[in-house]
């Protein structure tokens, strides 16, 4: 029996990219020449149906790999589950809509094996690099923005930290894995600030080439999860993405919660009344906000979604229940009435959290 074992694993995340996987294939396989190689596509399951795609493609190729992952969805997470599914000693990660350039890939991995660097990114911005045609105007002044605040949090000078292009030692991956951001758009970035300074870069020229099938799943989401990054990497990564989210999303609550409550007063509501639409208004609004935008990668759909706003509600009222207990014992230890409020709401808040990751919207807090 013959055995396969690949040099470099191709980690690719792909979401709606079903007409662009044969094509890719065919480059790879160009592109290669005789280091051994295999890909590894990352589905979240594609309405499209690109897993499908892709497991065709490996019935007829053992270089091929398909994970289907259900129930989840983001591109970072796509690419750690690729790469830890593989034991090749070289990690390489690319786009499957072909904007990044396969033929690349031989100078990137000589790059490891000469053992000049332990990373090596696919840059658009350093010598014959060029991101022209790829981006559009607003596009690319975003992403230069970016760039700019990224050094921030890596500390040192690489030219496209934002790169979804790059090959690393399958050492340095394990390593790092387990403390990546699954939910996020730039792995790379990631990587790059969890290592900080320890890791010798290298840079390979590109030219990013323009979508030709398919769209681009860049959005509003992707720059909140890039700025939800930079914040959990500046606190030295002690606050989550996802609590930062869940308490910008408690305080636009608050903000509903005053609207409503000033509604119905005014609307000749008692206090007692108003108050009480106004909290459930406020705890609604905010499991939808949260079920989009904090816990998107694990949204509730149809009656998990109305069983999770039960619970929701459950988890909100022992909050409200511990927040009131906290502060009004500081207050009577003699605390200000602004410490004894504010360490209520922190300790509601933070509760409410807690619970929420463990019973409402069940998984791993990251
Ligand atoms: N599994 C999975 N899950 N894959 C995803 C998801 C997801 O939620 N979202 C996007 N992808 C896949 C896409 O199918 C594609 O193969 C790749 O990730 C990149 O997505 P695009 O939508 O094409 O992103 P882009 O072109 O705007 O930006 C990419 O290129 C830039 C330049 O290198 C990204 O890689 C950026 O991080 C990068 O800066
Ligand atoms: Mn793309």
């Amino acid at each position: 029996m013959q055995s396969f074992s690949p040099t470099v694993s191709v980690v690719v995340p792909t979401f709606n990219e079903s007409q662009n996987l044969p094509h890719l294939v065919g480059l790879l396989d160009k592109a290669m020449g005789d280091i051994s190689w295999e890909v590894v596509f990352v589905d979240d399951d594609s309405p499209d149906g690109t897993w499908k795609v892709a497991k065709q493609l490996a019935k007829a190729d053992a270089r091929v790999r398909c994970i289907r992952r259900v129930g989840r969805r983001g591109l970072a997470g796509a690419c750690i589950e690729g790469a830890l599914s593989s034991a090749a000693p070289y990690v390489a990660v690319m786009d499957a809509d072909l904007q990044h350039d396969e033929s690349i890939l031989p100078a990137m991995l000589a790059k490891l094996k000469n053992d000049d660097a332990d990373l090596v990114i696919g840059s658009r911005f350093v010598g014959d690099g060029s991101s022209e045609g790829g981006f559009s105007a607003r596009r690319a002044f975003a992403s230069r923005v970016a760039t700019r605040l990224a050094a921030f949090i890596i500390g040192r000078q690489v030219s496209d930290p934002m790169s979804g292009f790059f090959a690393l030692r399958r050492e340095v991956f394990e390593t790092v894995a387990p403390s990546l951001v699954p939910s996020g758009f730039k792995i790379l970035l990631d990587i790059l600030a969890s290592t900080r300074g320890q890791m010798r870069v290298a840079e390979v020229a590109y030219r990013f080439r323009s979508r030709q099938e398919g769209l681009s799943k860049f959005d509003t989401r992707a720059i909140l999860d890039f700025l939800g990054l930079l914040l959990h990497r500046i606190t030295g990564g002690t606050v989550s993405v996802r609590f930062l989210f869940f308490m910008i999303v408690g305080a636009i609550g608050l903000a509903i919660h005053l609207i409503v409550l000033r509604i119905c007063l005014l609307g000749g509501f008692g206090f007692e009344a108003a108050q009480s639409v106004a909290t459930v208004v406020a705890m609604t609004s905010n499991f939808l906000v949260n079920n989009l935008l904090t816990y998107s990668d694990m949204k509730l759909r149809g009656t998990a979604a109305l069983a999770g706003l039960l619970k929701f509600y459950v988890v909100c009222g022992v909050g409200a229940l511990a927040n009131i207990g906290v502060a009004s014992w500081l207050f009577v230890s003699n605390e200000s009435w602004w410490i004894a409020g504010i360490a209520g709401v922190v300790v509601g808040a933070t509760f409410n959290y807690t619970m929420s990751s463990i019973f409402v919207w069940r998984q791993q807090q990251n």
